[in-house]
């Protein structure tokens, strides 16, 4: 069998291996060159998947790369994994989306199945994505074509997040349009949810992301009030913990990072609005977790303070770029406000990241391209003013900050296990 799938990104690039592993020819297409380009020689450019793994697809024959979407004519069925960002106004930007649509409409065959996975607001699969397949091809989908949505479920450097083993919802425009999705994701895939409708797939994957958005929140509102009583978050979850029902653990930290909590829950507000339905939990967590690198900031200003020392004209390390531990990818990370904050009030900003060694060009925040990730040793860490724990890398020596930095902000509890001076850590 062969497949395409299109956005060859931290969600496309697995799940093509993985299909590509299941015995199914996977067409990769990216509108990227260098990525295309890249991926044909072997060369993953992503930390957590294997440059030996892919080369061994490739070498089988069995997963190839191209910018060629005319190629889509050879498969039966295409996989979307395109961005679905948020714009500078806040709402979805269902653009790649679309872009993708109109370029494979022209291109698709009778009974070809084209499932969506980008994660997106109820009704993109059945109007928008259906709309531009149809006006581009003048075929009809469930008639001519199959369509579903499938939502992604990636969860980077899990080693428990293994695209085959984690169960994949289905929802089909019609019932033989699930049935082929079902079939499809059957190959690749252990346990396979179908769902009655592309509207409740693509409601579930937002329910999913809404439910960590708001959790997280919870806990950061937590810790900001406990932490005024002089009581520390960290040891009240690790009690909490015990309890063998009714309850999940959700750590706080310095802010929302990725490209999935802290932008889809938006997708449903922006769409809610269309049914005059508000959505305030949504709109709560996100004023909460946005809020976090500030208090993070000030946190930072009473540390310094204790020292006898303003933040303007201060030394401060950010350590860790990348939004979760052990990975590389800093999209949407609490790092870049946390040193645009700094910045912004007189400090001399730098940043310690063993996954990302130099800034790249980002949209969001291109002030910050081109920044080096600073050697790590005594005699770079002892000219820091303040180090602020952003992210909980393993990679990274805890003992040796402690040793080396006099004053430390934590966010995220790295510091518990290690033996520190008083005064020296303070928890944010
Ligand atoms: N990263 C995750 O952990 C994760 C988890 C679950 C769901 N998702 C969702 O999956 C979707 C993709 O996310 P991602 O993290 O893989 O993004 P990504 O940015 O890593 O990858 C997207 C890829 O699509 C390509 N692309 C952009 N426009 C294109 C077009 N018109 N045609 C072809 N290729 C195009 C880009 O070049 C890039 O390679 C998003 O909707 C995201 O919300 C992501």
């Amino acid at each position: 069998m062969k497949i395409a799938i299109v956005g060859l990104g931290y969600v496309g690039l697995p799940l093509s291996l993985q299909f590509a592993r299941s015995d199914t020819w996977v067409l990769g297409l990216d509108i990227d060159a260098a990525k295309v380009e890249s991926l044909n020689a072997g060369r993953s450019y992503i930390k957590h998947i294997e440059s030996a793994t892919l080369a061994e697809q490739v070498q089988a024959g069995r997963f190839s790369a191209s910018a060629d979407f005319s190629r889509i004519k050879e498969v039966e069925a295409v996989i979307i994994c395109v961005p679905t960002p948020l714009n500078k106004n806040r709402e979805p930007d269902i653009s790649f989306i679309l872009d993708t649509g109109r370029n494979i409409a022209p291109h698709l065959q009778k009974g070809t199945l084209v499932a969506l996975e980008s994660t997106t607001y109820p009704g993109t699969t059945d109007e928008d994505l259906r709309g531009v397949l149809e006006a581009g091809s003048g075929l009809k989908a469930g008639v001519d074509f199959h369509l579903a949505f499938s939502p992604e479920r990636e969860d980077p450097a899990n080693p428990d997040s293994k695209v085959a083993a984690i169960p994949k919802v289905v929802g089909g425009l019609t019932p033989a349009c699930l049935a082929r999705a079902t079939a499809l994701y059957g190959r690749a895939i252990k346990t396979i949810v179908p769902v009655s409708s592309c509207r409740v797939a693509e409601a579930t994957k937002l329910l999913e992301n809404i439910f960590r958005s708001v959790n997280i929140a919870l806990i950061n509102e937590l810790k900001v009030v406990y932490q005024a009583m002089g009581i520390d978050v960290w040891e009240v979850i690790q009690a909490a913990k015990t309890k063998p029902f009714g309850f999940m653990a959700f750590y706080p930290g310095p802010g929302l990072g990725g490209h999935c909590i802290p932008i889809d829950p938006f997708y449903l507000t922006w769409k809610a609005r269309e049914y005059s339905q508000n959505t305030r939990f949504i709109e709560l967590a996100g004023e909460i977790n946005t809020a976090m690198p500030q208090h993070v900031v000030n946190r930072t200003a009473e540390a310094l303070n204790a020292r006898r020392k303003p933040v303007n004209g201060s030394r401060i390390l950010v350590l860790g770029l990348a939004y979760k531990p052990n990975v590389d990818d800093e999209r949407e990370s609490p790092s870049y406000v946390l040193l645009t904050l700094l910045k912004e009030r007189g400090a001399e900003v730098a940043y310690h990241d063993p996954y990302v060694p130099v800034i790249r060009p980002t949209r969001e925040h291109p002030q910050w391209a081109g920044l080096r990730s600073i050697n790590w040793d005594r005699q770079t860490l002892q000219a820091f003013d303040a180090v602020i724990v952003a992210t909980n890398h393993q990679a990274v020596n805890y003992q040796e900050l402690a040793d080396w930095a006099g004053c430390i902000v934590d966010t995220r509890n790295a510091m518990a296990a290690v033996k520190t001076k008083a005064g020296q850590v303070w928890k944010a």
